[in-house]
């Protein structure tokens, strides 16, 4: 049966077909075929007999259809199967070919594309996760527990991949939960990379750098307003985080500068890589071989307390399987900030509601709501940063490493008009004090050669070309005679050592061998500063700044670490210091509490 199928389906045009068998969406349409059980595997199915993590039916899918490298098509400009989520195992099929509903193009989390995919006119239908039962969430806590663990840890970015890691290491039960259809979270798309001194990476440089200097430049970048002994923490566990990271096969070879930093301390995979989804693939796989993969589409709603105000568990909303209790001795907050969530961008900082935002649809503020529900205390919630370079009228953040491996910023004039390694706040305020409130980012063939992400840009279609300076400017719309004075000036002071218009401090590349490259930019939301307020050891403190017992927290949930900006590079460092630490010590307080 299931080999036929494959063959009629593999034969056939797909969606022009399901028109002809006048299904209206994926299950209809193999309903036709087989009922139920030609992916259910049995045609007794109910909306909770199908488990939440979908391993099953996706395993079922590609039985017929093949594997993503079967089905990628190479002729195709962009072909999502041969994108570069196709080789994660975390991308299944029904992450976008939704059975009973509407398909929904999950590379549109993160960029803008319009495609039609197969069965586009279905239902729409409400999605699973839109919106709490509160009836449903009272009987679930009224129910006994569906399950009892040592550590539950929510979310599974780089942060929630660590902890769990670090909690199921140290002994403890650990389970740990996504709300989305895959895991990664933010972290998938940090681009820039890893800062962390005292590596050999730096020492092979010959890069003098120090736990203090580090310091120093995160308290200068965040205004002074970064807790200090969370910032030390950072800084001296860092090394250790990227060891940590190789020893499970991560490759952060590369050392680069990024704004804000005295020296070069930013690791990144070889070549140009971008960082986010190299880890996260790295993590995931170590999370699965350690027993704690992530169950996806299960989102947390309510964070539980026992009678004396000690945390006891959460009510989890699974896809299928409904409302249900897990009980926890301990839980850890890894759900990231809220940079795609309107309402709380709208509250806390109004002046960027109607900005793009680089983040990834799962940024909406869950933990700090569940967090706030119990009375937990925030900490610098109102800074939300900007990144300067997101490209225009897309949400694909164009990384820093583009402006710290040498490209220089210009205005729609073709002037530059501020240091390009400067902070990203700075950055930014810049750019929305230019004409059109908008940038451009100018480099050369050298660049374009060295940084793989720089050739994804132009995969996209998001850079100009042009073999000399002037046919540039005419192609952006530039004034020609200032973009090439611009450039002949940068090439001069890059040759003399001294940015003598704005004081950068690190020239790598001038702007010198054709062909020419620019990438329009312009600010978007990028990382919310503040979140729970935590202690040194990732503990959650309430309104009267006493640790929740039981409750931990790292990552962009939380505040404290950036103060009012971040510098680039340091949200990797975070997830992963602050995972391993909240992980470490949420186990440590479970076994404890047994
Ligand atoms: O621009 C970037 O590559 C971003 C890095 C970061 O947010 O740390």
């Amino acid at each position: 049966m299931m080999k036929s199928l494959s063959a009629l389906i593999l034969a056939a045009a797909f969606s022009g077909m399901a028109a002809a068998a006048g299904a209206q969406d994926l299950a209809s349409f193999h309903n036709n075929m087989g009922g139920c059980a030609a992916c259910h595997g049995t045609n007794a199915v109910t909306p909770a007999s199908v488990p939440d993590d979908e391993i099953a039916i996706n395993k079922q899918c590609m039985a017929c259809h093949g594997d993503f490298k079967k089905l990628a098509d190479k002729k195709k400009r962009f072909d999502p199967h041969a994108s570069h989520l196709s080789d994660r195992s975390a991308i299944n099929c029904t992450v976008c070919h939704a059975g009973h509903v509407q398909p929904k193009l999950i590379c549109n989390d993160c960029h803008t594309f319009d495609m039609k995919m197969p069965f586009a006119d279905a239902p729409k239908g409400k999605a699973w996760d839109d919106g709490i039962d509160e009836k449903a969430v009272a009987a679930a806590e009224a129910a006994s527990a569906r399950e009892t663990v040592d550590v539950l840890v929510i979310g599974a970015g780089s942060a929630g991949l660590n902890a769990a890691i670090a909690a199921k290491r140290a002994g403890a039960k650990t389970l740990l939960i996504e709300k989305h259809s895959y895991a990664g979270g933010n972290s998938m798309l940090a681009a820039g990379g890893y800062n962390a001194v005292g590596t050999p990476q730096q020492a092979k440089k010959g890069i003098k750098d120090t736990v203090d200097m580090y310091v120093a430049d995160t308290m200068k970048g965040g205004r002074g307003k970064n807790d200090p002994k969370l910032v030390r923490i950072l800084a001296e566990n860092s090394a250790a985080g990227v060891k940590w990271l190789e020893d499970m096969g991560a490759d952060l070879s590369d050392v680069k500068r990024s704004g804000g930093a005295q020296v070069d301390r930013t690791h990144r995979p070889h070549g140009g890589m971008t960082v986010g989804p190299h880890i996260v693939d790295v993590l995931r796989a170590q999370a699965a071989k350690d027993g704690v993969a992530p169950r996806v589409n299960s989102r947390a709603v309510k964070l539980l307390l026992d009678k004396d105000y000690k945390i006891a568990g959460a009510i989890v909303h699974g896809k299928h399987s409904g409302y249900y209790k897990v009980a926890a001795k301990a839980v850890v907050l890894a759900t990231g900030g809220y940079g795609q969530n309107k309402k709380m961008i709208a509250v806390y900082r109004p002046t960027f509601k109607n900005m793009t935002s680089s983040n990834n649809v799962t940024s909406t503020g869950d933990g700090i709501i569940m967090a706030l529900n119990i009375g937990a205390s925030m900490t610098d919630i109102d800074w939300v940063q900007a990144h300067p370079t997101v490209g225009l009228d897309s949400r694909i953040l164009i990384s820093e490493t583009v402006r710290g491996v040498g490209a220089i910023m210009v205005n729609v004039k073709g002037a530059r008009f501020v240091n390009e390694l400067t902070t990203r706040d700075r950055a930014s305020d810049a750019i929305l004090h230019q004409p059109e409130r908008r940038a451009w980012l100018v480099f050369d063939s050298d660049l374009y050669k060295s940084a793989k992400m720089v050739r994804g840009y132009d995969h996209l279609g998001m850079l100009k070309k042009a073999d000399s300076i002037e046919e540039l400017a005419k192609i952006c719309k530039m004034d020609v005679k200032t973009l090439q004075q611009t450039v002949k000036n940068y090439n001069a002071y890059r040759k003399n050592g001294k940015d003598e218009a704005f004081g950068r401090p690190d020239m790598p590349l001038g702007v010198e061998k054709a062909p020419f490259y620019a990438v329009a930019v312009a600010p978007g939301i990028h990382h919310t500063m503040g979140g729970v307020a935590i202690t040194p050891e990732s503990e959650v403190l309430d309104i009267q700044s006493r640790p929740i017992p039981g409750l931990y927290a790292a990552g962009e949930v939380t505040g404290g670490v950036h103060g009012f900006n971040r510098l680039g590079g340091n949200a990797v460092a975070d997830t992963v210091v602050f995972g391993r630490r909240s992980g470490e010590h949420a186990a440590a307080y479970a076994l404890k509490a047994k």
